[in-house]
């Protein structure tokens, strides 16, 4: 596997040392939380915190509704690291600070990789609430990296069984679950309602400003990836109103206890 020319790597060495040493070596998953999730790190048993700020090299996140700290825990019956609190390219964040923490979970030996994130909803059948299994992506940033064309392969890169695995969860845990292909753009202003007819006639059905750049070094580093979007919001031109940060979060807090089943159930199912 060839690694991406520039990153750090003797940043992700000292880092996956630390976590090494805290005994946080080769999770069964790796759990990347968006907008407003950070409630799903909240009473997860036997948790073993360890704040960004003692992982050398770990990239900060000054965005509300971002916690900031790596959290061993047991989810779904499996060894699992959530990293709760992420960076993205609108915080100015190069695309090797964005894709660090899959570096990590690469170098720690992690096998499935789960991303969550908040979206706004631009399939006419979403509603806020609704959890979104992650099917396909349209990148249309990811910032210049000095790297050959082709260094990242995407066939396939959300996993089927994975997804069929989430299928199941949703359907025995009575969950509605909805299907889609998410749309990662740079932010971080939200969409207007042009960018939305221009997204809806692209093939998105949700929108949101992460996710893309640790997809494409997640599958490449051979991570098992699975994502799910929260609809958080629903930008559609003829339900149209200026989107807020504050509602993004709120819609996060009230929805990160469906994510926490259909995260672990899946997980039961490995
Ligand atoms: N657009 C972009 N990012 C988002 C949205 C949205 O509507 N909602 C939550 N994150």
């Amino acid at each position: 596997m060839t690694h991406p020319r520039d990153t750090d790597f003797a940043a992700v060495s000292a880092a996956t040392k630390l976590l090494i040493d805290r005994g946080l070596e080769r999770p069964d998953v790796v759990v990347v939380l968006g907008s407003g999730l950070s409630s799903f790190a909240d009473g997860l048993g036997d948790a073993l915190i360890v704040p960004y700020a003692d992982i050398p090299g770990f990239p900060r996140t000054a965005v509300s509704g971002h916690r900031g700290a790596a959290v061993g825990c047991t989810l779904g019956g499996k060894r699992a690291l959530v990293f709760s609190g992420r960076v993205h390219h609108y915080e100015g964040c190069s695309p090797a600070d964005v894709t660090f923490s899959v570096l990590l979970a690469a170098e720690l030996g992690a096998g499935a990789f789960v991303i969550t994130n908040a979206s706004g909803g631009i399939d006419p059948g979403f509603d806020v609430g609704d959890l979104m299994l992650i099917s396909d992506q349209i990148a249309t940033v990811s910032g210049p990296r000095k790297l050959p064309p082709g260094t990242f392969r995407m066939a396939g890169a959300y996993s089927e069984r994975l997804r069929a695995l989430a299928r199941r969860a949703a359907a025995d845990g009575k969950i509605r679950l909805r299907e889609g292909v998410y749309m990662g753009s740079l932010g971080p202003t939200y969409e207007t309602p042009a960018e939305i007819r221009m997204a809806r006639r692209m093939g998105a059905s949700a929108v949101g400003m992460s996710t893309v750049s640790e997809v494409q070094a997640a599958h490449s580093r051979g991570l098992e990836v699975m994502g799910i979007a929260l609809i958080t919001n629903i930008p559609l031109p003829g339900r149209f109103r200026e989107t807020t940060h504050e509602e993004v979060l709120e819609a996060g807090r009230l929805g990160a206890g469906a994510l926490v089943s259909l995260v672990s159930s899946t997980l039961e199912r490995l």
